[in-house]
């Protein structure tokens, strides 16, 4: 498939604001109005009042019912609402959508980029999905729409790319970008957390998206590595083109059989260019404990990123919570207020996307009794093409139970899926079996 140019739609200009007035009065002193009194908004709230910022000020916050949620510490100059006309009609300069979610935020934000504002919004899956278009209206009103907070919390990835990192033709992310998942997985490994209570835990500390389905299933982190591979790769993908698999299934006893190769457990997120392909794949892997991305505790998340000239990269910090992202749209409301630019936007270019990477894999089988034979097992995936390399040593701890775990030789993700679909028919076998890829180093 050609790799093309996406030409931007051009539209009818609207009636634009008179941006340089608007960025005077910015310059005076930034007005912001949150949109959303959660986990998020409460804490930009919180480094907006605990200490004046210059040059910033919140005097909106918009909520339905807002009275549940109005707080003393707010002070009483701010305007509390659930009438959005208010905050559209009032002289906010910058609206900061942390709803999350499509719809109404879009709506929100169309509407806030129409009535002359700028946009700081935290929320992935409105970027991942509607960046372009959103990123068109901005131009198209004389506004701007900053999303530094939409991946990796507090670690400032995205504008890396677009400075820092601008210079260098980029090739490849490899990445941990759900603090979800990665809270759940290392309390797994480090203190034999089952995956439901850690699951329960991670959701009461407020790093779980509503639906934390869409933590462990990947769909959040395939919409951050969308718009990662948008900004950085400058390829046009959609997250739902993006291979994923759930961390769902992981037992901590899986640890045990990763750290006897080397490796700990992690939702890994991947995009690479190979020719006109983009291969992207979200899903739990092995990685050795030589890579960064092994280091990751809990809410961390880390972003190791290859450029063709300048070699690896790698970003490291908190990636979700109220405080880190707050940093990140408070970063952004400042990068506003000092109407500092960022480089201009490459075009981007498609490409067919496919999660094909060939890997090898760790496979683990629950067996009902300890007579069953691993034979089987071993027949089922050779005959799906997947070869065995080695069979793992049982864990002390899993001597009661009657698990068998194999490493197979490279292989395409597509015939081990086939194969442990197979497996999981078998009489012998009681559970669905857990494969997991290994990070190449
Ligand atoms: N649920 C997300 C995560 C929040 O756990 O990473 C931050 O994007």
């Amino acid at each position: 498939m050609a790799v093309s140019t996406i030409s931007p739609r051009v539209e009818e200009p609207a009636k634009r604001p008179p941006v340089n007035s608007r960025r005077q009065a910015m310059a005076a002193g930034c007005k912001v109005a949150i949109l959303g009194f959660g986990t998020v908004g409460k804490a930009v709230a919180q480094v907006l009042c605990n200490a004046p910022i210059p040059g910033i000020r919140l005097a909106f916050v918009f909520n339905r019912n807002f009275e549940r949620k109005r707080v003393s510490w707010v002070p009483e100059d701010v305007e509390w609402t659930d009438d959005l006309r208010q905050v559209l009609a009032s002289d906010a300069d910058v609206v900061v959508e942390l709803a999350g979610g499509i719809e109404p935020a879009k709506e929100w934000v169309e509407q806030a980029l129409l009535a002359g504002k700028s946009v700081v919004t935290a929320n992935k899956h409105l970027m991942a999905v509607h960046g372009l278009e959103l990123l068109q209206l901005a131009r198209h009103t004389g506004q701007r729409i900053l999303y530094g907070a939409s991946v990796a919390g507090g670690v400032p990835v995205l504008n890396a790319l677009e400075q820092g990192l601008a210079g260098d033709r980029l090739v490849k992310f490899a990445g941990v970008l759900n603090g979800t998942c990665n809270y759940i997985l290392s309390n797994m490994e480090s203190h034999g957390t089952p995956f439901a209570a850690a699951l329960a835990k991670v959701q009461k500390l407020g790093f779980a998206e509503a639906d934390p389905s869409d933590d462990v299933n990947g769909v959040d982190a395939s919409c951050k590595l969308a718009i990662l591979a948008r900004v950085g790769l400058q390829a046009d993908i959609q997250p739902e083109s993006v291979y994923r698999q759930s961390i769902r299934g992981i037992d901590p006893i899986d640890f045990e059989y990763a750290h006897q190769l080397g490796c700990t457990i992690r939702q890994v997120s991947m995009a690479e260019i190979k020719g006109k392909t983009l291969r992207a794949a979200v899903q739990p892997m092995l990685v050795p404990f030589s890579s960064a991305l092994s280091r990751t505790k809990d809410n961390q998340n880390a972003l190791i990123v290859t450029g063709e000239h300048g070699g690896e990269t790698v970003f490291s910090g908190r990636g979700a919570g109220g405080g880190p992202t707050a940093v990140a749209v408070v970063s952004d409301l400042l990068a506003l207020a000092q109407n500092s630019q960022l480089t201009p936007a490459r075009p981007l270019h498609s490409y067919r996307v496919s999660g094909n990477f060939s890997l090898r894999y760790l496979v683990r089988v629950r067996l009902r009794n300890q007579s069953d034979s691993i034979s089987t097992i071993k027949q089922e995936l050779s005959r799906n093409g997947v070869e065995i390399g080695s069979v793992l040593r049982k864990p002390k701890r899993s001597k009661g139970n009657s698990d068998v775990a194999v490493l197979t030789k490279a292989c395409r993700p597509a015939d081990m899926v086939t194969a442990i679909r197979d497996m999981r028919q078998l009489p012998g076998v009681r559970q669905a079996p857990v494969y997991l890829p290994i990070l190449p180093n």
